[in-house]
Formats: structure tokens, C-alpha cells, sequence
């Protein structure tokens, strides 16, 4: 009996992949074919697969050519399911010629005629292209518009920004480039709002008047009361709000919430969280720093990110301690913010003016996890334990800081009318709400 394998991921099945897979079929006596896994997917660069895997098996399994079905889901499984599963003929498309030589050594390698004309990844993109507009500030928007060519179905429309020389230098390619933010939302069906935090509330109420979707750079709104008013006018609009806080769409990032939240520490009793970065404020006259993000709206929310997604957003009491900017106290170039649960504690302590280690570390009952810096950009984490023989290290890919996969789950969202799969409503208010405690003032001690 000729043992045949084939892999792929057959997103959005269509005829090419049937076509391959009877051809696969015909090759041999019994056919296994691998289905790749969505992780392993994204570290081979296909970020956006529009179907799950569980999808994608059910489709293929519902043609009834493949006798078996597996997952792969590592570098280097094809050697291993080779020999393990005793295959005589390994083929794929002809699009592939050459790659997979090397496996000559373990069985026969066929290359098929790959059809012509059909691709998931056209079919991705022509099921939607969200044309999407950016306001705000042209240095934030580079790496968004350098990502979203990774991701199909998005296009960047138009980019609404002061300085529209620059802009037109940079990004030449945007057939829109405009001062006039009604003009961008007229071009578009859903805005990137990068603005200063201070315009967000009004940018947003813009957006859903004119019938655009929102992802929005955190913090969303100034006050928790504002940051309500935009979730309720985007339910009443039927449009998406969606935070934009990279570190939330980062794999490794998400893993370690799950892991935490199976107990994999025991109870969580502190989470300690650090972001700082060193800027030159001294460049700044006074009356121009309204304009500049401070310390809390740059890593304010990055930083309270995990504390409330790991202990929730029902403290019981908060303190922050800031040191303002020559004096001015609403700009503040370090902060410290202190939070008391009814079983936990929490703090995050962000600079612009002061360094230090940019940390996370979660201490639980039996042990704690530990994200070295710039833990943010998570793609590597550890869980230490008393004896440290029982340490466990966790990397995943992270490609583009995040920003590809945020971009992705936007599309997504939009699709599904959900916004708040990664970062739920609750916290998205709640990080609105500390930045309003800070500008209250109220529970602010100043060094
Ligand atoms: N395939 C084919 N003809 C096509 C498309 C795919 O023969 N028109 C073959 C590929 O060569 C591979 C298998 O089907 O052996 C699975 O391909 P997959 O990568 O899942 O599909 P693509 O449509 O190529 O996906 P993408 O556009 O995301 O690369």
C-alpha cells in the first residue's frame, strides 16, 4: 500500500485545493494530510487565516478524500510524521518546487501543477477590503501603515494630520492626505484614531456620525464617564470601538493570561508592571505640552493592562503618586499607581523622564511569572517556581510588535460587530477611568 501525505492550511477551501488533494489521492493507496496549526501559521507569516482550525479540518474532512487527518504544528514535523506515519509520497503544489527537497532523504518528494487562478489569499482580500483612515500624529501612524501591508483585507484610504507636506513625502502611496478629518471619514469605513488622548472623545463621536468603525490608540477617553458615552453611541450605531493597546493582540502575551487564569501560579496576589522610556522634554516650551502625550496616557494603559485583565477591575481602593514636569501637573514624566483588591494588589510604576527595568512579574500562591524587559512587546515569558528546576520558559513568535495582529483583529471585530474579544468593555473603562483620576487630581499625591 502506497502511503501519500500532503500539508496546508486550505483556508476558505476552493477548487485548487480539491484539485490538489485528489491528485494527492491519486498518487498512492491512503492519504494523510496535515492541517496546519493557526500558530504555526503565524510564524510562517500567514497572520490573518480568516477560518479556525477546526474549520479548516471539518472542510476538508467533508470532501472525503483524505483517509487521515493531522495537525502540524511545529518546524520540522514533516520528518517526524514521515517516518511515524511509514509515508512513501510527500506532495504539495508546485508552488512549493524546491523547498522540500531535503525530505527526498526519508520518501518520495512530488511537486503537483498548482491551479491556476485561485488563491486563499486572493479570496481573503476580495471578501473584504476595509478601507481604513488614520488621524492623528504622522511619526505613531508609520508602523501602523508598514503593518497593515502584512494583512490582507485592510487598506490604508486616507491619513488626516497638521503637517501635510511630511505626510505627503512619507506616504505618498495614500490617494487621500488631508487637514480636514470629515473629508477622511467621508473616504472611509473605519478610522485609526492616533491623535492626542485629548481629542479622542470628539474624533470618535465624529467617526460614529459619519457611519466609521473605531480602533482607538488607549487611552480611549479622558474619564471613565467619557469612555462609557463611546461604547453606548457605538451600540446605538450598530459600529465597532476597539482599544488599540499592541501588547493585548501579542500570543505570548495572551497564553500567559490563560495559563495564569488555569492556576498555573496558584492564586494571584500581586501583579507588578514597569514601562518606562527616556525622552528629551526640555525641547518643550510649557504651553506646548498639551500637545505631547504624557507618561500616564503613553504607559498608562499598557501598564494597567494586565492588572486588570489578571485581577479584574473592582478595586477597592487606588493611589497614584506623580512627579509633574516643572511643576505642571497634569504633565507628569513619572507615576506610580498603587491598587488595593479585597485578595491582591497591583501596581504600575511608568516613566518618560526616569528609567528602570521594564518588568512584569505576577507573584502567585505556589509561584510566579516572570516577563523580562521590554515585557510589553511580549514574546518570551517564564514561570519560576521555589525550586527552580521546576522553571518553565514560553516563547512565541512576535512579529511586528503586535501591531500586525491588532490590525488583524480589528478586520475581524468589524466582521463580527466585536470589539472587545481581546480587551473587554470593562477594562477599556476602567483605563479610561484612572486617567481620569489622574487629571482629577483627587487621589494624587505629587512628589
Ligand atoms: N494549491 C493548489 N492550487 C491553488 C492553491 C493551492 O494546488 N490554486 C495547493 C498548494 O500548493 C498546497 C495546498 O494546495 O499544496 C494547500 O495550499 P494552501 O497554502 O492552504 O492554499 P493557498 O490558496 O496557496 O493559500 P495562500 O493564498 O494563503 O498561500
Amino acid at each position: 500500500m502506497t502511503r501519500v501525505i500532503t500539508y496546508g492550511t486550505y483556508d476558505l477551501l476552493h477548487h485548487g485545493h480539491v484539485k490538489l488533494l485528489e491528485r494527492a489521492k491519486a498518487l498512492g493507496d491512503y492519504l494523510i494530510v496535515g492541517v496546519t496549526a493557526d500558530d504555526f501559521d503565524k510564524t510562517r507569516g500567514k497572520i490573518n487565516v480568516t477560518q479556525s482550525l477546526m474549520e479548516r479540518v471539518e472542510a476538508v474532512k467533508a470532501l472525503g478524500i483524505a483517509d487521515e487527518i493531522i495537525i502540524e504544528e511545529y518546524e520540522g514535523q514533516k520528518i517526524d510524521d514521515i517516518r511515524r506515519h511509514n509515508v512513501d509520497i510527500f506532495t504539495v503544489g508546485s508552488d512549493w518546487v524546491g523547498k522540500f527537497d531535503y525530505l527526498n532523504e526519508y520518501c518520495t518528494v512530488v511537486y503537483l501543477p498548482r491551479t491556476e487562478g485561485v488563491s486563499s489569499s486572493e479570496l481573503r482580500s476580495v471578501r473584504a477590503s476595509l478601507r481604513v483612515g488614520i488621524v492623528g500624529d504622522i511619526d505613531f501612524m508609520v508602523k501602523f501603515i508598514l503593518e497593515s501591508e502584512y494583512v490582507n483585507g485592510v487598506e490604508i484610504g486616507a491619513i488626516c494630520t497638521d503637517d501635510i507636506p511630511r505626510a505627503k513625502k512619507m506616504f505618498g502611496q495614500i490617494s487621500l492626505i488631508t487637514s480636514d478629518y470629515g473629508e477622511l471619514l467621508g473616504q472611509v469605513d473605519a478610522v485609526y484614531i492616533v491623535s492626542h488622548p485629548s481629542r479622542h472623545e470628539e474624533q470618535i463621536a465624529q467617526a460614529f456620525e459619519a457611519g466609521c468603525h473605531v480602533l482607538c490608540e488607549s487611552p480611549v477617553a479622558m474619564s471613565r464617564e467619557g469612555c462609557r458615552r463611546m461604547f453606548e453611541l457605538a451600540k446605538e450605531k450598530n459600529l465597532v470601538l476597539m482599544e488599540g493597546i499592541k501588547t493585548a493582540y501579542s500570543t505570548a502575551y495572551s497564553r500567559l493570561l490563560l495559563m495564569l487564569k488555569s492556576g498555573k501560579i496558584g492564586k494571584v496576589i500581586s501583579v507588578d508592571a514597569t514601562c518606562t522610556s527616556l525622552k528629551n522634554f526640555e525641547q518643550h516650551k510649557d504651553e506646548e505640552l498639551s500637545r505631547v502625550w504624557n507618561t500616564i496616557t503613553e504607559w498608562g494603559p499598557p501598564a494597567l493592562l494586565p492588572i486588570f485583565q489578571m485581577l479584574g477591575t473592582e478595586y477597592r481602593a487606588s493611589h497614584i503618586v506623580s512627579l509633574p514636569l516643572r511643576g505642571q501637573k497634569d504633565f507628569d514624566v513619572f507615576t506610580k499607581v498603587d491598587f488595593l483588591y479585597d485578595d491582591a494588589v497591583a501596581s504600575v510604576k511608568i516613566g518618560k523622564n526616569v528609567k528602570s527595568e521594564g518588568e512584569l512579574i505576577v507573584s502567585g500562591t505556589k509561584g510566579y511569572a516572570y516577563v523580562p524587559a521590554p515585557w510589553w512587546k511580549t514574546d518570551y515569558f517564564e514561570i519560576r517556581f521555589e525550586n527552580p528546576s521546576d522553571n518553565k520558559r514560553y516563547f512565541y513568535q512576535l512579529d511586528g510588535e503586535g501591531i500586525r495582529y491588532e490590525i488583524v483583529a480589528f478586520v475581524k471585530a468589524v466582521e463580527t460587530g466585536r470589539g472587545d474579544v481581546y480587551i473587554g468593555r470593562e477594562i477599556t473603562e476602567a483605563i479610561s477611568g484612572v486617567i481620569g483620576d489622574f487629571t482629577d487630581g483627587d487621589k494624587v499625591s505629587y512628589i
